[in-house]
């Protein structure tokens, strides 16, 4: 890390911006080892190899000695432990060879609404940043700077692929105690994150609340029904969400809890099953049922036609990588903008999934919140023409 960081940061444990540096190994401007303090509740936080591990119990949980921490016990922090060894595996076996090769300025570009000229000259935050490939991508299109933070060892990944970029600083922390000062970025973006998370509205308010006046906040997450917005669930749709509720949703959670390599295993036969699945579409309306089926009740997440081996085994393994899985009604994502106040304007994107919020100044009492929707076109138009989501 840079000292400029620390025009940035607040303490995770107490929201207090006083923090100091003491570093023990730097290279030109780089502090490679060090100690960052909280000058009000006196919490130290490791630098280890260039990354501040800005969470409270980050000194416990890296078993360095002295100095204050906050305890490593708590159920939040036994939930987190398994997202940072669970991911580290999935960030970088599986997914850190596949990233770079993605049309990542595309893809942020489709999931945000904005250009990628909009992040030039922007302080950006990508919260839950995996190994980095919006984080650069932003740096490409001369960002002043990116923070980048993620939960897991995917930032130590990221940062060893992203030795070129001088404008980018990347942090260890958790969406639910980010270690920033409020109103400290333009641009905010959390792709496929808030959805890991066991309580995502509480995230989202955690980092709308780093969005400086004029910016904007882009979320990706999983919502449970795109189109239509304006209608009642229908008995199928309800049966088929108890379903993933009551079934789909206990088995994952219980592959979540094996080894790595274990979970690998079953991405891989998942990724045979998809193949097969493929084939009995073809096989005339009997199969084509069946293989309606299969989708519907099988233990894949990832039903997509066009991907490749190597996609669909990241996809299925962060599935069951993570403690949680959330997913959200549009009406619930609506609501957690509109509850800041600070939107005038929210953009769902042509990727169903994603919003983005422009919190230009705050709205009057009784001045409706302003909701754009894209057509469901565009998502298959896009998927169409081969760009990975
Ligand atoms: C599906 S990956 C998405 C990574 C990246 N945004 C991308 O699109 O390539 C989800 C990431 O969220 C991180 N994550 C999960 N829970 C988190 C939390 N509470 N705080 C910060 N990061 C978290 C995981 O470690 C993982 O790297």
């Amino acid at each position: 890390m840079k000292l400029r960081l620390l025009d940035y940061l607040a303490c995770p444990a107490c929201r207090s911006p006083r923090l100091s540096v003491a570093p023990l190994k730097e290279s030109s401007e780089e502090i490679e080892t060090g100690t960052i303090t909280c000058s009000d509740c006196g919490v130290k936080y490791p630098i280890i190899d260039g990354i501040p591990r800005l969470f409270p119990e980050a000194r416990d949980y890296f078993h360095s000695s002295g100095g204050n921490s906050v305890g490593t016990t708590s159920p939040h922090f036994s939930t987190l432990q398994q997202t940072i060894e669970n991911y580290s595996a999935y960030q970088g076996k599986v997914y850190a060879p596949l990233a770079d090769r993605l049309k990542n300025e595309e893809i942020l570009e489709a999931r945000s609404g904005l250009l990628m000229s909009d992040f030039a000259g922007s302080v950006c935050i990508d919260a839950g940043c995996g190994v980095g490939r919006f984080a650069r991508a932003m740096a490409r299109a001369e960002a002043q700077l990116v923070i980048a933070f993620d939960a897991g060892y995917a930032v130590d990944v990221a940062r060893s692929q992203s030795g070129d970029y001088a404008n980018i600083e990347w942090v260890q922390a958790d969406i639910m105690r980010p270690p920033f000062r409020n109103e400290t970025a333009d641009r905010v973006i959390s792709i496929g994150v808030l959805n890991l998370t066991g309580t995502p509205d509480l995230g989202f308010q955690n980092l709308s609340k780093l969005v400086k006046r004029g910016g904007t906040f882009t979320i990706y997450i999983h919502l449970c029904e795109y189109i239509p917005w304006n209608k009642l669930y229908s008995v199928k749709t309800s049966l088929g969400r108890l379903y993933d509720i009551a079934v789909k949703e206990r088995l994952r959670r219980l592959v979540a809890k094996l080894p790595d390599g274990t979970r690998l295993s079953i991405c891989r036969s998942l990724w045979r099953f998809r193949c097969f699945v493929v084939w009995m579409e073809k096989r005339g309306a009997p199969g084509r049922l069946l293989a309606r089926l299969l989708l519907k009740f099988g233990p894949m997440y990832s039903d997509k036609p066009l991907e490749s081996a190597e996609s669909n085994i990241a996809r299925n393994f962060d599935c069951y990588s993570t403690p949680n899985q959330h997913t959200n009604e549009l009406s619930e994502v609506i609501d957690w903008f509109d509850k800041t106040r600070r939107y005038r304007r929210i953009r769902f994107t042509p990727y169903r999934q994603s919003v983005t919020g422009w919190a230009d100044k705050p709205r009057e009492d009784n001045e409706p919140m302003l909701i754009e929707y894209y057509p469901a076109k565009s998502i298959e138009s896009i998927e169409a023409a081969g760009v990975e989501v």
